[in-house]
């Protein structure tokens, strides 16, 4: 059984990102620029946030934190939207979800030009993505499929099944895990999908993205699996400085011995997310993209 180091593979990519930052400056280029729209005080949206903020700073990105409180009109929200769209010496920006129940959060990704739209949450992205074109790929599905690569996981005619079809992770992996550069077969499972625990069993490569904690049990796991842990529940513990802890999708310690490679929660899928959004910066400052 080989656990999958996403700690690692990040350190990696980042040392890759920050030495073609270096070459863009070295030619007298100013440095790729990332700003992050957060609203209101939610514990775990500040704690993304800052990672955001402090990665930018290892790969020699310049990064913008703009903050609002909670009483903030989607009127103000879409204005400074606007503002960003059209600052040139701004390549990509992300505004940090959840937003406060009385601002539309599709009307905000929607008003994002596309072209800096580096969460990949806009519909022209989503679109361009599912129909192969070169697109802002959400960071989720983007670390997963950047891990499965860099460990050189075989998934060509493999028997993939997905648990959980949210917008940003279940339905967009699904459509990169059947693209021709990978070639697996997908199913989709969710919560009306009968006998899910047959389902999972049956799964060559299974990716756990439905927010539960230790719901993929080892029952659920076929001998040799490749097992992607994508869930990120933050319980409460007295064993960490923060007061929390991360709690994956899967019941580790009773799937890990069963399977071929699987992911840890923390230091799996998690640090890949925050590197496919330095990725996509550092794409967006190319202006590769969108020629
Ligand atoms: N909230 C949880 N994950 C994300 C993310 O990847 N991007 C944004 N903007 N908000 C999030």
């Amino acid at each position: 059984m080989i656990i999958i180091d996403g700690k690692q593979t990040a350190f990696d990519i980042k040392k890759e990102i920050k030495e073609e930052v270096d070459k863009i400056v070295s030619k007298g280029n100013r440095a790729p620029h990332l700003a992050a729209i957060l609203v209101g005080h939610d514990g775990g949206s500040e704690t993304y946030v800052a990672h955001k903020i402090k990665d930018c700073a290892e790969v020699g990105f310049k990064s913008t934190m703009i903050r609002y409180e909670d009483d903030v009109t989607e009127e103000e929200l879409l204005a400074k939207v606007a503002e960003l769209n059209a600052d040139d010496e701004l390549d990509g920006f992300i505004v940090q979800l959840p937003l406060p129940k009385h601002i539309s959060e599709q009307k905000v990704i929607e008003a994002i030009d596309p072209k800096k739209d580096v969460d990949g949450f806009h519909p022209v992205n989503v679109g361009r993505m599912v129909i192969g074109l070169p697109a802002f790929v959400s960071a989720t599905p983007d670390g997963i499929v950047e891990l499965i690569r860099r460990y050189k996981i075989e998934t060509s005619g493999k028997n993939c099944v997905i648990v959980g079809r949210s917008n940003i992770v279940g339905r967009p992996l699904s459509i990169l895990m059947s693209q021709k550069s990978i070639n697996a077969t997908v199913t989709v499972a969710h919560s009306r999908t009968k006998d899910l625990e047959k389902v999972c069993a049956e799964a060559d490569i299974l990716i756990a993205a439905l927010g539960s904690p230790e719901f993929i049990k080892g029952n659920m796991v076929k001998e040799g699996a490749v097992v992607i842990d994508v869930g990120t529940t933050r319980v409460e513990s007295t064993e960490t400085k923060s007061g929390f802890k991360l709690k994956g999708d899967v019941k580790y310690d009773e799937v890990a011995p069963k399977c071929s490679f699987i992911t840890p929660v923390p230091g799996g899928v998690g640090p890949m997310t925050r590197v496919s959004l330095l990725k996509n910066t550092l794409l967006a400052a190319k202006k590769t993209i969108f020629k």
